[in-house]
């Protein structure tokens, strides 16, 4: 692990300005910078950096965070992965914690597989290009499938001499140690001899999403047949087939871009698509999907094209595979190519725009696409066409959220012709069984969206409570350790009525002490972490330096508070002036303002309060808890006196 002090330093040291400049052209705006927004094709622009709090945000795709949050989202690195990264930019030796002697063991022999296998990509490209058997043979044959240069090097393609140990021996005389060639696959040891794994193949490297080589895979050139076409690095420490996608690192940011993935079979298919000119593809090498593939996708879009052969024998089985995409709640399209045709062929035979065509044409809904093909296996059987009403609503049951569910639900209704009630009772059976396993988690959540509907009044559309518990939010980051005078509303016991008191409170203060009077909590649970997290670090230091505050909060947070810190940016970026529109100025604090967020925050929280007791109360019929009517006539009165408070505030 990667020191606190390492990480404190990198945090210290990094400018968001100069790092997002590596990547977007910046111009000053103010005290701040503006630009184009990478994560989406834009004229105008709607990303501002603020170099004062460090922060950054993109109006156009909401994204917003610290320096750290940029290179997550923008080169998709994991957290350590974009620490190193800023700690390599800026020359920040990295220090890391103590490992026990076992860790420290077992990441060294990790790093040391990565070196070889670096090593050896460039071996083979080397090889490749600079030497005559690797160009009249390995280079032509690529060259013979129509790869450019460009394509070549762009996956590192290469090849690996047709010799027993070249590989092997200038390995070893460059130093390097035969465990870890043993343990990466690129060299086979058999007592005192050793032999290249790869000889005489073309060199397909696979690498992470990050672009470390984890493995290779390597192609015959020979027609013999007792050799197997394609052999691939054996499974190993830095190598894990089920948790590797082949050309991820090339495509991530197409993808994400395009907010589509196409997943095709293989090494060939992925680089003549993007030789062809689509370069969001991936290929899953063979296996069958696992859910740690479509995860890495999911981190950059929810949609997913998975492309069969024209011939698909297998495409029955295949199909199988898909219900565990649509389990992770993303959509999916299936799209087949003509019989005999592969992706890799049918992209090498067409035109950039006849194959987008043809995809965009043939890529059908997956529900749909397998009720229509297990409908042509069934006809007239009604045996098998009940199987197949199961067999489609197992898959519906698998999508996450419930308002697709449903939709699916009638699409098929009327694609099976079965009733809407027979397929509903069909899923909720099957529900009720799912739910005892473990992809509850998933569905419990969706339903709870759902069940969060706010205000009762069917006009208002916007959810009064998320507002009014990000408004407190706000108010404790703008001016939580600023003291104001607030007005409070005393009971007078002799003159029985409430008089007004003026007092002087520190807002962060003001807040905690209003807002716990009711026992009521936030229901928001981004909002509610850091509400506790900010009174607790305000309680402790009477002080809250945002930028060390934000790099230290897990991502979700960072970007809410990011969001509502840039707020008065986003006002900026458009001459509201001009336009003669007025916007308040939110930098001044208006004790006023406090006061009546934080009353109709909490009118807003025992209204619920009473709603949910009452209902409770009317579930019980007869015989009702005296305690709880007690307890919801207290709310009662509590919501009065805060109305009046409120009313006098204004
Ligand atoms: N593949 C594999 N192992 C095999 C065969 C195929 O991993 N034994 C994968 C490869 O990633 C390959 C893809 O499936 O890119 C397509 O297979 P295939 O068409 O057989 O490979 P090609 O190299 O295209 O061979 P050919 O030129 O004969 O079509
Ligand atoms: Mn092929």
């Amino acid at each position: 692990m990667i020191s606190k002090t390492t990480i404190d330093k990198v945090f210290d040291i990094s400018r968001v300005e100069e790092v997002i400049g590596d990547y977007v052209q910046l111009k000053k705006s103010g005290s701040n910078f503006k630009g184009l927004s990478p994560f989406t094709e834009e004229r105008t622009p709607s990303f501002m950096v603020s170099p004062v709090k460090q922060i950054w945000k993109d109006f156009s795709s909401g994204k917003g965070g610290n320096v750290v949050a940029f290179l997550m989202e923008h080169e998709h690195f994991t957290y350590p992965e974009a620490i190193k990264h800023l700690a390599k930019r800026y020359n920040i030796e990295i220090e890391e914690t103590e490992q026990s002697s076992e860790e420290k063991e077992k990441a060294s022999e990790r790093e040391s597989m990565y070196l070889v296998n670096e090593f050896a990509k460039t071996f083979f490209v080397k090889q490749m290009l600079h030497t005559d058997e690797g160009k009249s043979v390995g280079l032509s044959y690529f060259k013979n499938r129509g790869f450019t240069s460009e394509t070549i090097e762009k996956f590192d393609l290469g090849y690996s001499p047709n010799e027993w140990q070249a590989f092997t021996d200038t390995a070893l005389e460059k130093g390097y140690k035969l465990e870890y060639l043993e343990k990466t696959g690129l060299s086979i040891v058999k007592g005192e001899k050793r032999f290249d794994r790869f000889k005489g193949r073309v060199m397909f490297p696979i690498h992470s999403m990050s672009g470390r080589v984890l493995g290779f895979g390597g192609r015959i050139l020979t027609n013999d047949k007792k050799q197997a076409k394609y052999l691939n690095s054996p499974e190993s420490e830095v190598y894990h087939k089920s948790k590797v996608l082949y050309g991820l690192y090339q495509a991530k940011q197409t993808i994400a871009k395009a907010d589509k993935c196409y997943l095709v079979e293989g090494y060939t298919d992925v680089i003549q698509f993007n030789q062809t000119g689509i370069e969001n593809v991936v290929a899953s090498s063979g296996t069958a999907l696992t859910p740690e593939q479509i995860r890495l996708i999911s981190r950059l879009t929810n949609n997913i094209t998975v492309l069969f052969d024209g011939d698909a024998a297998g495409l029955r089985a295949s199909i199988r595979g898909i219900d565990l995409i649509l389990e992770q709640g993303m959509n999916v399209k299936v799209c087949l190519f003509p019989e005999g045709e592969d992706p890799d062929s049918f992209a090498k035979a067409n035109t950039l725009e006849d194959l987008q065509a043809y995809l965009d044409e043939n890529a059908k809904d997956f529900i749909r696409f397998k009720a229509s093909l297990l409908l042509e296996d069934a006809e007239k059987d009604p045996v098998k066409k009940a199987e197949i009403v199961r067999d489609i609503v197992n898959s519906i049951s698998k999508i996450p959220d419930q308002i697709t569910q449903e939709i699916y639900i009638q699409t098929c209704s009327s694609l099976l012709d079965v009733s809407e009630d027979v397929l509903f009772s069909t899923l909720a059976q099957m529900l009720s069984k799912d739910r005892k396993e473990a992809s509850r988690g998933i569905r419990k959540k969706s339903l709870q969206v759902v069940k969060e509907t706010p205000e009762s009044s069917p006009v208002a559309k916007v959810d009064h409570q998320y507002v009014l518990e990000r408004s407190i939010i706000q108010l404790l980051l703008r001016y939580g350790d600023q003291t104001a005078i607030f007005t409070d509303f005393d009971f007078d016991f002799e003159e029985d009525k409430h008089i007004e008191v003026k007092r002087e409170y520190v807002v962060f203060e003001k807040i905690f002490i209003e807002l716990q009077e009711d026992e009521v909590e936030f229901s928001n649970a981004l909002f509610k972490e850091l509400y506790d997290q900010i009174i607790g670090i305000f309680a402790k230091e009477r002080a809250l330096k945002i930028d060390t505050f934000i790099n230290h909060l897990k991502p979700e947070l960072a970007q809410e508070v990011t969001s509502i810190l840039m707020e008065n940016e986003k006002n900026q970026l458009h001459d509201w002036k001009r336009q003669e529109i007025f916007v308040i100025d939110k930098s001044v604090l208006d004790p006023r303002e406090v006061m009546e967020t934080i009353l109709n925050l909490r009118r807003y929280l025992i209204r619920k309060k009473v709603q949910d007791l009452s209902e409770v109360i009317r579930d019980q019929k007869e015989d009702v808890d005296i305690e709880l009517m007690r307890e919801t006539m207290e709310y009662n009165g509590l919501e009065v006196l805060i109305s009046n408070k409120l009313n006098r505030v204004l």
